[in-house]
């Protein structure tokens, strides 16, 4: 037992990939060499599988089975794995020990806060740039998905130990507050007198209203534009109806992050209207540098690669002929700010597809103005668009946005039915807490388990269902690992001194060392879905351990098991119950309820 080895801190995949990758580089002679090493398709090759060997056999020209041959010879894994096995042309399956098995599970075990999972050794300042809802109006559909895959992002790199910073980029300082507050004074002066009665709903109505009487009337249109240069002017009385409009907007949205249980405060907020006094300083720095140019009266940047249809090189517009600056000019100065005074090594924004383009351009542009120093890394996190069952953009019978708020009380009410059916005996409030943990939290892991990229076709038959990859089923398997230590307790099984100071487990079954596999790997899946910021591969990972606890509950009894497997199994729960609670809510922000 002793010599067990003490590194299950780090992911075995990635011992696995170093070990083998050093012994490629001493057989082949060719200097580091990827081991290439992935989990197996199937069982039956074992747990593990090095696919490197083909790929340095060809750059030696030998034969890639002789190479595989002399490689497992010198391979020392006998503190992990059984004897590597060849197949085919040269694939190494690795299949682990059961020694090493548990020596994992014992320290995950020992480790209640981090489950065995090692911080990084290089923590970043990275910041995240995400949810940005625009003011003035109600959050819709459109923001639940940057709100929850940025959290969940942050969520992850807290846990990994970086040093994460929380940009709530909201849309404040846009042209919309010039209609909105010349329609204001012409329409509703008594809203002007007294800011503090302005109510996000009317404001929903007045500002399509200005809109209307913006498209139909000249004039108006040019005192709109006048109070938006009021207002950036800083005139005293518009800035006050501004601020209470934005103030109005933040009593609303607040309560959504509340109920999503998403980390974003006033504190996160660094709005668009924060940059206002550096945009002239921006496009003169970019005008010396000769990066901006004139360009039929705008003020543009042309960052070398992009063209439009027809070969001409396409303009990154950072300030109008009319002096007025754009999203783009606001979105360079965050960045710069971010660089030189957040002092970010990594900036990650969290949007839809559609502003691709702008975040390419935007990145290009900053690397000219060599604001993007060695070591700074900016990335877009992209996501598609959640459809209606029409397969069109999610949007009400009347063709309007979905309000995110509406959608989530209709996602606990249909929950509450759910509860309804599988518990009608539970008390009131417990049932209304259920119901919240899972209507939400339906909503929010449906978003997450689907592929970030992709469009998704939002439904609440399918995301409330009990089975399938679904919240409800994730919670209900939690419930019901937990309820297994309230039975153990009616049994007179006391589960908490069977565990204390547990040593060794007694792992045979094959449920128990698939289960049991199934669990060691959490931290490897962490580190997997932080690197392509893809929360779906956490969900994909949830569901397998449930389903992998189910194959084990039904195979092996655990209250009634022996004295000698009896601690195994009760641990083997109990780090289920873990690992889920802590995947969905820490990671996913997703509530757990003990009973359902
Ligand atoms: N408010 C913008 C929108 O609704 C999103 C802002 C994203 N962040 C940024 N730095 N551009 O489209």
């Amino acid at each position: 037992m002793d010599d067990r080895v003490n590194i299950t801190m780090k992911p075995v995949i990635d011992i696995l990939e170093e070990r083998i990758s050093l012994a490629l580089a001493d057989v082949t002679g060719l200097g580091p060499l990827p081991a290439l090493v992935k989990p197996a398709t199937d069982a039956k090759f074992g747990d593990y599988q090095a696919n490197g060997v083909m790929a340095a056999a060809k750059k030696l020209k030998t034969n890639p089975r002789a190479l595989a041959e002399k490689l497992v010879a010198q391979l020392k894994l006998d503190d992990i794995c059984m004897p590597p096995e060849i197949a085919g042309p040269g694939f190494i399956n690795l299949r682990l020990k059961t020694d090493f098995l548990t020596g994992n599970l014992l320290e995950i075990n020992a480790d209640t806060a981090h489950l065995g999972i090692s911080r990084t050794e290089n923590p970043k300042t990275i910041v995240v740039d995400f949810s940005c809802p625009n003011i003035a109006k109600q959050m819709h559909v459109g923001h639940l998905r940057s709100t929850i895959i940025g959290d969940s992002i942050c969520r992850i790199l807290d846990f990994q130990g970086h040093k994460v910073i929380r940009q709530n980029h909201i849309g404040d300082w846009g042209t919309q507050f010039g209609m909105l507050i010349a329609y204001l004074k012409q329409a509703n002066p008594e809203v002007i007198e007294d800011p503090d009665s302005i109510h996000i709903a009317d404001l929903e109505q007045f500002y399509k209203n200005a809109k209307a009487r913006c498209d139909a009337n000249e004039d108006f249109a040019v005192l709109s534009r006048q109070e938006v240069v009021a207002l950036h002017a800083g005139n005293k009385e518009t800035l006050n109806v501004w601020r209470h409009i934005v103030d109005e907007s933040r009593s609303h949205y607040q309560p959504v992050y509340d109920i999503l249980d998403v980390n974003l405060h006033q504190a996160n907020e660094r709005g668009e209207s924060f940059y206002a006094d550096r945009l002239s300083g921006i496009v003169e720095e970019l005008k010396q540098k000769g990066i901006a140019v004139e360009s039929d009266g705008a003020t543009c940047v042309f960052p070398e690669g992009f063209t439009n249809k027809q070969g001409e090189p396409l303009p990154f517009i950072i300030q109008k002929s009319d002096g007025a600056f754009l999203y783009a000019t606001t979105d360079l100065a965050a960045i710069k700010y971010r660089i030189d005074e957040l002092k970010a090594d990594k900036i990650i924004y969290v949007t839809d597809a559609r502003q691709k383009l702008h975040f390419e351009m935007l990145f290009a542009t900053a690397r000219l103005a060599g604001w993007v120093h060695a070591g700074v890394e900016l990335v877009h996190v992209a996501f598609g668009t959640v459809l209606g069952e029409n397969n069109r953009p999610l949007k009400t019978r009347s063709g309007e946005n979905v309000k995110l708020k509406e959608l989530l009380d209709e996602a606990i009410q249909r929950a509450r039915a759910v509860v309804e059916e599988k518990n009608p005996e539970l008390a009131e409030a417990k049932k209304e807490r259920i119901a919240e943990a899972v209507g939400v939290g339906a909503v929010k892991y449906a978003d997450y388990s689907n592929n970030r990229t992709s469009d998704y076709v939002f439904s609440f038959d399918k995301m409330l269902a009990m089975d399938g990859n679904t919240a409800p089923y994730m919670q209900y398997a939690y419930a019901r690992v937990k309820s297994i230590e309230r039975k153990a307790a009616k049994k007179d099984v006391d589960v908490e001194s069977e565990l204390a100071g547990i040593t060794d487990l007694n792992l045979s079954e094959p449920a128990e060392l698939d289960l049991a596999k199934h669990l060691i790997r959490y931290g490897e899946i962490i580190e997997s879905a932080f690197a392509d910021c893809r929360p779906n591969y956490l969900t994909q990972y949830l569901y397998e351990l449930a389903q992998k606890f189910s194959a084990f509950y039904n195979a092996c009894p655990v209250l009634a098991a022996d004295k000698a497997t009896r601690p195994t199994r009760l641990l083997l729960c109990d780090l289920t119950a873990r690992t889920i609670r802590h995947g969905l809510s820490e990671l996913l922000g997703i509530r757990v309820v003990e009973q359902m």
